[in-house]
């Protein structure tokens, strides 16, 4: 791994899409290698609870499906994608956490990309055990003012229910609860796993185990990112 972990290199690009099922650790390991190689995470989850959050035209609209464990409709999506990439700071890339969904987001992707110039570099799919999903799912807990992420098993808050960081009340995302999550894995299974053969196809897919520990999980990546070489680096 180039440089060690507290540094944070910067890239001359890097355009990837974490693919995996709800739970499986999109969100940490984006974090992680957007801290580690200076390119902004863009999570479509968080940009829709923002939305939701602030009773945004969008927002109301993806209440119902969000709170079902349904897909938000594509066109919907990929507008919301397009002006987040075309505005401020993806100039030197981006990891997208939790788009595309679907082939037809997948296509809109490719359709945003050829205009920005930017062709993808990688498509990394973290896979875990369903068990091992659930449970994080079940688990996971979040502060109602920083947002910062918790789980009660693997990484629980030193005070039942406050956050460490800011004293805030911690509490369950809607959809983490078990109906909910039971339709998310279906939905998963029947509308975003096909885009595992759409990458594949395009020799852009790699596949990295979500089943150790974040920084376990992290450090495979960083070997794969490095391996193909998705970037000149500029320490
Ligand atoms: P979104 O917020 O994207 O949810 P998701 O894909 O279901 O992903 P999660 O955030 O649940 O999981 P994750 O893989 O990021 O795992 P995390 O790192 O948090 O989407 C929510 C909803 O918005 C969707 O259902 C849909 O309605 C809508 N939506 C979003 N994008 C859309 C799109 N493109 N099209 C249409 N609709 C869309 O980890 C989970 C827990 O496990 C945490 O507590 C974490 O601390 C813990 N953990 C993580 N890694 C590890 C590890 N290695 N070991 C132990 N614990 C771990």
């Amino acid at each position: 791994m180039a440089g060690g972990r507290n540094n944070s290199l910067k890239v001359l690009s890097m355009h990837i899409v974490l693919l995996g099922s709800p739970g499986v650790g999109k969100g940490t390991q984006a974090r992680l290698i957007s801290q580690r190689y200076n390119v902004p995470q863009i999570s479509t989850g968080d940009l829709l609870r923002e939305a939701l959050c602030n009773s945004t035209p969008l927002g109301l609209k993806a209440k119902k499906y969000m709170g079902r464990g349904e897909l938000v409709p594509d066109e919907l999506m990929i507008a919301l994608i397009e002006e987040r990439l075309n505005g401020q700071g993806t100039k030197d890339g981006f990891i997208l956490d939790g788009f595309p969904r679907t082939i037809a987001q997948a296509r809109g992707l490719d359709r945003i990309l050829r205009q920005m110039k930017s062709p993808l570099d990688l498509v990394l799919e973290i896979e875990a055990t369903p068990s091992i999903i659930i449970r994080r799912l079940e688990g996971r807990r979040l502060c109602q003012n920083c947002g910062k992420d918790y789980h009660l098993v693997y990484h629980p808050p030193r005070e039942n229910g406050v956050c460490d960081e800011c004293g805030s009340r911690l509490y369950q995302r809607k959809d983490d609860r078990a109906r909910t999550i039971k339709n998310r894995l279906r939905v998963y299974r029947d509308q975003t796993l096909p885009l595992r053969e759409y990458y594949s196809e395009r020799g852009i897919l790699g596949t990295v185990s979500g089943n150790e520990l974040p920084l376990e999980v992290f450090g495979n990546i960083c070997a794969i990112l490095e391996k193909i070489e998705v970037a000149g680096y500029r320490v």
